[in-house]
C-alpha cells in the first residue's frame, strides 16, 4: 500500500521538527560549554545524537515506503538562557511539544487505516515517554537545589557519564 500524500508531507514536517529539536540541543551545549558546565554539554551533545536519529528514523521509513524525503531547512535555535535551570525546562516544553506532534501522526495514521505507519510510530510514542522522563527528572533536581552552586556542579558531573 502507498503511503498518501497526507502522510507523506507530515513526516517529512516531522523530520524537520527532529532536525529542529537536534539544533536546539547542539545550541544548549554550546550554551554549557561557554558556562564551563562540561557534563551538561556532553549531555545535550548526547541529545543533540539522539534527535538526528529520530529524524533518520523516519527518513528511512519514507524510503521503506518508496516516499520521498524532501532536506527541509532548519530553524535557528536561540542561543542564551538564564540558567541551566532555564534550559532544562525549555527542554522539557520542547519534548512535550514533540510528544503532541508524535500524537497528532497517530490520530492521522488512525484515521487513514495506515496500520504500517501505526506500528512504526509506536516507538516514537515510546521513545517520548523516556525523552520526557529524562529532561523532568533534571528539571525536578535543579529546581530541588535552587540556585545551590555545588549541587549544580554535583549534576553537571553526573550528566557527564551519560
Ligand atoms: Fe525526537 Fe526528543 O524527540
Amino acid at each position: 500500500m502507498k503511503l498518501s500524500d497526507a502522510m507523506t508531507a507530515a513526516i517529512n514536517d516531522q523530520i524537520k521538527a527532529e532536525l529542529d529539536s537536534a539544533y536546539i540541543y547542539l545550541a544548549m551545549s554550546a550554551y554549557f560549554e561557554d558556562c564551563g558546565l562540561s557534563g551538561m554539554a556532553h549531555w545535550m551533545r548526547k541529545q543533540y545524537k539522539e534527535e538526528v536519529e529520530h529524524a533518520e528514523k523516519f527518513i528511512d521509513y519514507l524510503y521503506e515506503r518508496g516516499a520521498r524525503f524532501i532536506v527541509p531547512e532548519t530553524a535557528k535555535p536561540k542561543e542564551s538562557y538564564e540558567n541551566a535551570l532555564d534550559v532544562f525546562k525549555t527542554a522539557y516544553a520542547h519534548e512535550q511539544y514533540v510528544t503532541s506532534r508524535i500524537y497528532k501522526l497517530v490520530d492521522m495514521a488512525t484515521a487513514e487505516k495506515d496500520y504500517a505507519t501505526l506500528s512504526m510510530l509506536k516507538w516514537y510514542v515510546d521513545e517520548q515517554v523516556e525523552e520526557e522522563a529524562n529532561a523532568g527528572g533534571i528539571v525536578e533536581k535543579l529546581e530541588f537545589l535552587g540556585g545551590d552552586k555545588h549541587g549544580i556542579y554535583a549534576v553537571d558531573r553526573e550528566l557527564s557519564s551519560r
